[in-house]
């Protein structure tokens, strides 16, 4: 198992797939996606030889992640290649949800466990206003029809802005009454070119926290290898809510995950690390020693946190290209 000198184990991989968005979110890429030069993102096979050596290595869970993973024409190939991996037990997918609708059967049938959207408004158009997508009702109808697949966990993610959605709290407490899907807030993450924003928009998670105690939301008790999220339920309400505050101080004490950026480089934290290179690791089955060698070379570079005083930024300049 992939242990660091803190005794976090690591059973958990963020896949990102392509770096390639469609949506602008107000957060990550307000003028959209731009990139100079060629993209050259890993392929199915060496997603195979990757996802291998990390199974070998103790890892049970792959997230999907992107840009947007929907946007690359052989998702559903590499979901039902990474589900037939030994030793992978549960295949993960974080989407905006725009192709969700035309997609689903095949992620489905692919054998996709869980699924994450970004829904940061009930608001058909204070959702335009933050994505620059007038497609709400669409998503919304997709992810009713994912509630009646096998995907099994289901999750919706709102980063709470202050002044955009943050007056949903009421409209999203209703919404999941009869939801079985948890649903979460993500403060804010500072990125490279969102200080303004950050400054501006940036609301803790504490004082939603505050409140959903008083409403009788109640925290449920968590795995010892659950990642760094907080989850409530309330005996009125069949969702779930989920926070996750990564400003808060024990947020990295349960980190759980490494991230392969769509290139081929290991991230060993969301904040500030350059990356590592593995592409060299996986062009072939045979490197797999090599690869979880490396792996564990590294690990020993991952930080305690990624608070400023402890050797980040304190900022994540990848965000968009890791995927969270
Ligand atoms: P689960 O597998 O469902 O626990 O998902 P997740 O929360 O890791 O997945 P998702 O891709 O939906 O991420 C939701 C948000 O949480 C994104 O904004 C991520 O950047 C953020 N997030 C997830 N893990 C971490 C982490 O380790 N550190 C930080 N700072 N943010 C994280
Ligand atoms: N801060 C917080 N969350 C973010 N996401 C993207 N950028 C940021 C940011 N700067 C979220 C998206 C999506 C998930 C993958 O990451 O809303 O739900
Ligand atoms: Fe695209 Fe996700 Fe960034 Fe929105 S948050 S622009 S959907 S990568």
């Amino acid at each position: 198992m992939l242990q660091d000198s803190f005794g976090r184990r690591f059973y958990y991989l963020r896949l990102s797939i392509t770096d390639v968005c469609n949506f602008r979110c107000n957060y990550c890429l307000p003028d959209g996606y731009k990139k100079d030069g060629q993209r050259s993102f890993l392929t199915r096979s060496e997603i195979v030889n990757l996802v291998s050596g990390f199974a070998s290595a103790g890892t049970q869970k792959v997230r999907i992640t992107g840009g947007e993973p929907a946007l690359r024409k052989d998702l559903i190939d590499i979901i039902g290649d990474i589900k037939n991996i030994p030793g992978i037990q549960t295949v993960a997918m974080t989407t905006n949800g725009y192709r969700l609708g035309s997609l689903l059967q095949g992620l489905d049938d692919a054998g996709l466990d869980q699924l994450n959207v970004s829904i940061d408004s009930l608001d058909p158009q204070v959702f335009q206003t933050i994505t620059g997508h007038d497609r709400l009702n669409e998503i919304l109808a997709a992810l009713q029809q994912a509630q009646m697949t096998g995907i099994k966990h289901i999750k919706v993610n709102a980063v709470l802005m202050r002044d955009l959605n943050d007056r949903e709290l009421d409209t999203f407490l209703a919404w999941i009454k009869d939801q079985d899907l948890t649903l979460r807030f993500i403060e804010v993450m500072q990125t490279g070119d969102n200080t303004e924003f950050f400054e501006k928009r940036h609301l803790s998670g504490a004082a939603l926290q505050v409140r959903l105690l008083e409403q009788g939301w109640q925290a449920i008790i968590r795995n010892h290898d659950a990642g760094p999220a907080v989850e409530y339920w309330h005996p009125d309400y069949q969702g779930r809510i989920g926070l996750i505050m990564p400003y808060s101080q024990d947020f990295c004490r349960s980190c759980n995950r490494l991230r392969v950026s769509a290139e081929g480089k290991v991230h060993l934290c969301l904040f500030g690390d350059h990356g590592y290179d593995i592409r060299h690791l996986i062009q072939q089955p045979e490197q797999r020693p090599q690869l979880t060698d490396f792996l564990s070379e590294v690990l020993k570079d991952k930080k305690v946190s990624h608070f400023l005083q402890q050797g980040h930024s304190g900022i994540t300049r990848d965000l968009s290209m890791i995927g969270g």
